[in-house]
């Protein structure tokens, strides 16, 4: 290390400030276990932290008097900081927080008593981008990745009283997973539930349940539990959501979950469930609503859930990243299929490493968190990049991590056909169980009749699922069939898309581009003001566009 000048001031000479908070990388392997515990969720006081003084001049360890008990001026005051109900996005607290990129630094005290438990953990179920966790003065760890969970234990930290500091930040980066560059809104903070998990001195650190191929449960549990014996007789299915409750036991420790179970593989180019072809009639949707941003509530959930129902869907893709852990639960319940997806999007830095372990690790808490989830059939380890040796080399990785991970499911992503040769070619065709395909015929394409020259020139020896397809439509905007931006000219492409796509026997599945309307700082144009509108419905989902009814009518025909 280099000599010091005598005039070096950390706090605001220390170029590389966040270095100090690399050593504990946090991750998220508790699994969502119905732990006991209790939550943290409520008021926290928050400061717009701009230019990172939380973490250059250690706000956390709350210096605030020298040896002789002087005071120190001070750049911060937790508890008479503005306050915001957590989980939320801050964008969606006031205007002036609307667009904000940055990092904002999270307080909040919580008292604590012991229950005579071993260990404790102190969870979180997403913030966005990046964690700094700070208990009680100690730094405990950081996480990167906006979607997946994260826990550190705080056994031998917690008091009667305590602090905890978390310093957030969303600013888009080139070696962020997604990178600086995406199409839709980039909320930020502590979006998901925080809260206190208690556990045995030993326990059922994550289990997974499935059904083996002779019709036997096989439980894969971390640490040796004695699984009452039981036996899975009703499969799950869309048509009949069987949920069994399943209680684990080991010593002291106890967790329970309601699980349905169920059979996935591609046999050629067909999909089958429990031993029966399928057809994966779907939808895409975001992890946004008007209301709450990304932190959406179970109702909106549901919501979706129900529209998707009621256009005949018994599938939907959340896009682009992981979503809420309540999106599969609840999915297992109403029975829906589900494709989740980690957000290695367009233009990743597919050559840094770092970026890969970022990308990989975001699978993986992924898959530990919703693999005892039988609505969850397809893993999908990213969306339209182009096909260059360092992405195939990079993707391919993911797709046999995610194999080898949980081989009881599919793993697909969304590819991008061959432009110039019209050919569904992607390298990384040879690694995933189901070719997903964004084809935007009609709309980014006008020449539409080069859609059934893709087909025509395309075997594939898989199942392909058009995984997006679509227009941009105003909400009661009308005109000609021509007319760009109206219902009409989105009914148009979706009435043209169902007709060549019924015909194409290895198309085994469809999600169109997408069920509501939402934010996005891409989208410029006054009739757009800063929305995606391929939504099927407005962004208040209150109302329906002409082409969703194409969807409904089409799914209901539909079949193998
Ligand atoms: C792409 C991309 C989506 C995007 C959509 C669009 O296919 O995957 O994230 O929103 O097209 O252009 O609307």
């Amino acid at each position: 290390m280099e000599n010091q000048a005598g005039n070096f001031l950390e706090s605001i000479h220390n170029d590389d400030f966040t270095a100090p908070y690399q050593a504990k990388q946090l991750s998220g392997r508790l699994g969502d276990l119905n732990r006991p515990g209790e939550s943290l969720n409520g008021v926290w006081h928050f400061g717009i932290d701009q230019y990172d003084n939380c973490l250059r001049a250690k706000f956390f360890e709350e210096n605030t008097h020298d040896e002789e008990g002087r005071p120190y001026p001070l750049d911060y005051s937790f508890d008479t900081w503005e306050t915001m109900q957590i989980p939320s996005c801050w964008n969606l607290h006031s205007e002036r927080l609307f667009l904000y990129e940055g990092s904002m630094v999270f307080t909040r005290k919580f008292r604590y008593k012991n229950h005579g438990e071993k260990r404790v953990f102190l969870h979180f179920s997403g913030a966005a981008y990046v964690a700094y966790v700070f208990v009680n003065r100690q730094y405990m760890g950081k996480h990167e990745g906006a979607s997946t969970p994260f826990e550190v234990e705080v056994t031998d930290v917690l008091q009667d009283e305590n602090r905890i500091v978390v310093v957030v930040n969303n600013t888009r980066k080139r070696t962020n997973v997604p990178c600086e560059n995406t199409d839709w809104f980039n909320y930020g903070g502590l979006y998901r539930d925080v809260e206190i998990l208690r556990v045995p001195e030993t326990f059922i650190r994550d289990f997974s349940l499935s059904l083996a191929p002779d019709g036997s449960i096989q439980a894969l549990i971390t640490v040796d539990g004695s699984l009452k014996n039981g036996t899975a007789t009703v499969h799950w299915s869309p048509e009949n959501p069987k949920l069994y409750d399943v209680v684990l036991e080991y010593g002291e420790d106890k967790v329970s979950d309601r699980i349905g179970f169920r059979e996935i593989k591609v046999v050629g180019t067909e999909i089958y469930l429990n031993g029966k072809p399928i057809l994966l009639k779907g939808i895409c949707a975001h992890e946004d609503s008007v209301l709450n941003g990304k932190s959406v509530s179970e109702a909106e959930i549901r919501e979706n859930y129900r529209i998707a129902k009621e256009m005949n869907c018994n599938y939907m893709r959340l896009a682009h990243y992981p979503h809420s852990v309540q999106a599969a639960r609840i999915a297992d319940e109403m029975g829906i299929m589900l494709w989740e997806e980690i957000p290695v999007y367009w233009a990743i830095e597919f050559e840094n490493e770092n970026v890969y372990n970022c990308a990989e690790n975001q699978l993986k808490e992924l898959i530990t968190r919703d693999r005892n989830r039988a609505s969850v059939i397809i893993w999908s380890v990213g969306n339209e990049n182009v096909d260059s040796d360092a992405r195939l080399k990079f993707m391919r990785r993911l797709a046999q991590t995610a194999k080898s991970f949980d081989p009881a499911r599919l793993v697909s992503a969304a590819c991008l056909y061959d432009g110039e040769a019209l050919l569904i070619n992607d390298r990384l065709s040879e690694y995933i169980d189901i070719i997903g395909i964004n084809e935007y015929f009609g709309w980014y394409q006008p020449e539409f009749n080069n859609l059934i020259r893709l087909f025509d020139n395309s075997k594939p020896a898989k199942p392909v699922v058009i995984c997006e397809l679509g227009a941009d439509a105003r909400a009661f905007h009308h005109g000609s069939k021509d007319e760009l931006m109206t219902e009409d000219n989105q009914l148009y492409v979706y009435q043209r898309q169902v007709e060549v796509l019924s015909k194409i026997p290895y198309v085994k599945g469809i999600s169109p581009w997408i069920l509501f309307d939402f934010r996005c700082p891409r989208r410029l144009h006054s009739l757009q003001n800063y929305y995606n509108l391929k939504g099927l419905l407005s962004a208040d989902k209150k109302h329906k566009k002409l082409a969703f009814y194409v969807m409904q009518e089409f799914y209901a025909r539909w079949e193998i």
